[in-house]
């Protein structure tokens, strides 16, 4: 039986009420700010308010997305994290309520670093291939935090994606053959007791770039296309040097040198909602996505090199050909929006909201009103979150 199309029908990213530009941080850190703008390639970060969170995020993301396309053909929703609020229950069973999920969803949470929600599309696409009428909602929802005073604090960030997965998809299609690598690194993990991650950066950026190379070797092995097969490319972006210095990585392992403006027109587009909105771990490739998508209007038929990085470490690379006419799908508009309508904090709220922890015992514990969006957190009560739709 021949294999159906399958891939990518809509793509909604949604961030945070709050950010912090670079040159404030850059100020009270006594740092060069051509440090972050050019060195890392960040010019801002998003917070989280007290009552926003990965379920926020996510259900944020994942609104607008089922307003279209309503949920009548969805049976999977694989939402991905590595900022889970629960150690057993999945949080993607908070959207029940905030998005009117259908009872008939599987619902269950996916967790690899940064690399997690790239499992959820090709789990997804197999469900597909053995029911095409079946839809899968990936979510990608992450908060990026690290302790204050370390190299990792300017790369911090928010954000989610929701892709909705389906057979004849109108955006990009996500071609079959994959090349993947894995390995027992130490770069970055968080344990169970800590709120923040333990980080070896220089090494999570040496693991990254073998593992590029790797799981394009694998994809190569296994039939995958050429490098200048691709039209754009883009990466997880922990920061957006990372894309161009992985991408360099990449083609200097192919015996080739690029120059900057080469590395610009394969990955400029796809960087400008990470610049402003910081690392967001699994959610990052997908901003990278949508970015390109939304910035480039003559990538129809074209194919697009994704590739996909988790500390840990796991790496991906896959193809994804853009679907003649996918820009009457994109959301360019509301992505903006959700970049440009944050509201910037001055140096010492950005350290309070830094600081601040709902109470970790069984009592009531009301969350302050700082959001206007149409979900929230609103309560931590006997150990359960209570969220709220406005
Ligand atoms: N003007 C322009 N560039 C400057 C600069 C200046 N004044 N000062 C420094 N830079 C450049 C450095 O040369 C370096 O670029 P290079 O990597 O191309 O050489 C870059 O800015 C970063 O500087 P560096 O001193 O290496 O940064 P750092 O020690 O403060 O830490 C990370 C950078 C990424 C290791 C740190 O932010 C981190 O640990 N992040 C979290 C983990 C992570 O994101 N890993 C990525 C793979 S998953």
């Amino acid at each position: 039986m021949p294999h159906p199309r399958v891939g990518i029908a809509d793509l909604s990213i949604a961030t945070t009420h709050y950010m912090i530009d670079h040159a404030t941080l850059a100020r009270h850190h006594g740092v060069d700010v051509a440090k972050y703008h050019r060195g890392i390639g960040q010019d801002a970060m998003s917070v989280p308010a007290p009552d926003e969170d990965i379920v926020t995020l996510a259900a944020a993301a994942a609104a607008p997305v089922l307003e279209r396309h309503g949920t009548s053909a969805l049976r999977t929703v694989l939402l991905a994290t590595e900022t889970g609020v629960d150690q057993s229950k999945a949080a993607g069973l908070y959207l029940h309520p905030l998005l009117r999920l259908p009872h008939t969803t599987r619902v269950v949470e996916l967790k690899q670093a940064c690399y997690a929600a790239t499992a959820g599309l090709q789990f997804a696409a197999g469900l597909i291939a053995r029911d095409p009428a079946h839809q899968v909602l990936v979510i990608a929802t992450d908060i990026a935090r690290y302790d204050t005073g370390t190299p990792a604090e300017a790369t911090q960030g928010a954000a989610s994606a929701a892709i909705l997965v389906t057979a004849d998809p109108g955006i990009a299609e996500l071609e079959s053959v994959t090349g993947v690598h894995s390995s027992h690194v130490m770069d970055f993990w968080r344990p169970n007791h800590r709120t923040t991650p333990v980080v070896d950066g220089k090494l999570s950026i040496t693991t990254y770039l073998d593992a590029t190379a790797h799981a394009y070797a694998d994809y190569r092995r296994h039939g995958g296309r050429d490098l200048d097969d691709f039209a754009a490319f883009c990466y997880h972006q922990p920061f957006t040097a990372m894309a161009y210095k992985a991408h360099r990585h990449l083609l200097g392992t192919h015996g080739q040198a690029p120059s900057h403006d080469d590395l610009d027109t394969a990955l400029a587009a796809s960087t400008h909602y990470n610049r402003a909105v910081g690392n967001s771990y699994t959610a990052s490739l997908y901003l990278a996505l949508a970015s390109l998508l939304d910035h480039r209007d003559e990538l129809g038929g074209r194919h697009v090199g994704m590739l996909s990085y988790g500390s840990g470490c796991v790496a991906e690379f896959f193809c994804a050909t853009v679907v003649p006419g996918y820009r009457d799908h994109l959301r360019a508009t509301a992505h903006d929006h959700a970049v440009t309508a944050r509201k910037p904090l001055a140096y010492d709220d950005y350290r309070s909201l830094h600081e601040f922890r709902i109470p970790a015992d069984a009592g009531r514990h009301n969350v302050p009103e700082h959001t206007a969006g149409a979900f929230r957190l609103a309560a931590v009560e006997g150990h359960e979150r209570i969220y709220e739709t406005r």
